[in-house]
């Protein structure tokens, strides 16, 4: 069977392909990624002279392009996306065009091709801020706070809208907060073990208090590959982690495993709108007969061993300009509201 797999250069897109031609030595995948900042060929150099994969360098939202790459393919997973909210907060408008536009410039292309099945990858944070000790379920209302977030549950309500208009055979999956290896390191697990190893601070947003539910990537792909063969059409899948963590507490595991001491964990201004809660009820995922396989102990001490063995990997992210250029301005951007008269 061919596959389109969109986004495949981006870090769970690229966990996915390398699980997939490892355990379906039958499946031939194609690449749809425009290697933007996140995207990065270096997450898949060990595939190169595997000939069932071939990478596409080309938009979602380009139509012509998207046509061509799926072109005989029977199934679509659908990875690409703008991912980091703090990045959708200082410019939502890629996030609109990828994330939203691009995702109908697939459906569009999927129907044509009378594709089996459309599997949407989404996030938890469709859900909103879940007060208490509630998890959400897969019936629950949309309220997402971000923009990211606010064009994530725009696909997943297109995708949706794809399966009831015209049947396209679509199964959406939400997932809470994923770590591992090959995660851009701006997002908050690669930057704290990053920057603890080259002996720099942890900014920690806020009062710390919020909390994430924390999904290993080799866990997630699983998932997402079982979902691909055993999920209903038209059916939406939670994947949680299991595992709910204060922000505090996860720095001070990530600190003491790494034996980092207190003093490199800085408090900065808290991320506007910064969602209190992310909670998953997976049991629908559970009961389609799903086994999850890492608890979060060895993940993340694989994970932290992974960061350790390539810093040839994630140094020259840190170091280009689009990486420095961002936290430049985010910096900025808090230092004028902080002085403005009140
Ligand atoms: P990522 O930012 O690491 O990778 C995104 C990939 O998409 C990159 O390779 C990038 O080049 C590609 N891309 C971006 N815009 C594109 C476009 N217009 N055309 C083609 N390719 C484009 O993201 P990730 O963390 O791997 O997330 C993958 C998916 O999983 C996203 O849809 C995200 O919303 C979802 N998700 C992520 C998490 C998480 O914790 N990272 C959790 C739940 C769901
Ligand atoms: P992140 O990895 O950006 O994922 P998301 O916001 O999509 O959940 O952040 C995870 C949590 O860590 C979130 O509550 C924000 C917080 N955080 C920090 O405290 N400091 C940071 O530098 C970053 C990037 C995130």
């Amino acid at each position: 069977m061919k596959i389109l797999v969109t986004g495949g250069l981006g870090f769970i897109g690229s966990n996915f392909i390398r699980y997939t031609l490892k355990n379906s030595p039958e499946t031939h995948v194609v690449n749809l990624d425009l290697q933007t900042y996140a995207g990065n060929p270096e997450n898949l150099k060990d595939l190169s002279g595997d000939k069932r994969y071939f990478w596409v360098r080309g938009d979602i939202s380009e139509p012509a392009i998207v046509g061509q790459a799926m072109a005989g393919c029977e199934a679509v997973v659908h990875f690409a996306a703008e991912s980091h909210v703090d990045r959708s907060i200082l410019d939502p408008g890629p996030f609109l065009k990828t994330n939203v536009f691009g995702t109908q410039v697939l459906l569009d292309a999927a129907r044509a091709e009378k594709v089996k099945r459309f599997i949407h990858v989404s996030t938890d944070e469709v859900y909103g801020s879940i007060p208490g000790r509630r998890r959400s379920t897969e019936k629950d209302p949309l309220f997402p706070n971000s923009p990211y977030a606010a064009s994530k549950a725009a696909s997943d309500h297109l995708a949706r809208a794809a399966f009831m208009t015209h049947g396209l055979p679509v199964i959406i999956t939400r997932a809470s907060n994923n770590f591992g290896p090959y995660q851009y390191p701006e997002k908050a697990m690669p930057l704290m073990i990053t920057n603890f190893l080259e002996n720099k601070s942890y900014p920690l947003y806020g009062d710390g208090l919020n909390v994430r539910d924390w999904l290993y990537v080799k866990d997630h792909v699983a998932a997402i590959a079982y979902v691909l063969r055993k999920g209903v059409p038209g059916e939406i899948y939670n994947i949680g982690g299991d595992t709910s963590l204060k922000n505090k507490e996860l720095v001070s595991y990530v600190r003491k495993m790494m034996e980092i001491s207190p003093s490199l964990v800085a408090s900065v201004p808290d991320r506007p709108g910064h969602d209190r809660r992310y909670a998953l009820n997976d049991s629908k995922l559970r009961k389609l007969g799903f086994k999850f396989q890492y608890p979060f102990e060895k993940a993340l001490k694989e994970t932290i061993d992974w960061y350790k063995t390539c810093p040839s990997w994630w140094k020259p992210l840190k170091e280009s300009g689009g990486y420095r250029d961002y936290y430049q301005k985010q910096y900025l951007k808090k230092s004028v509201s902080l002085s403005l008269p009140s």
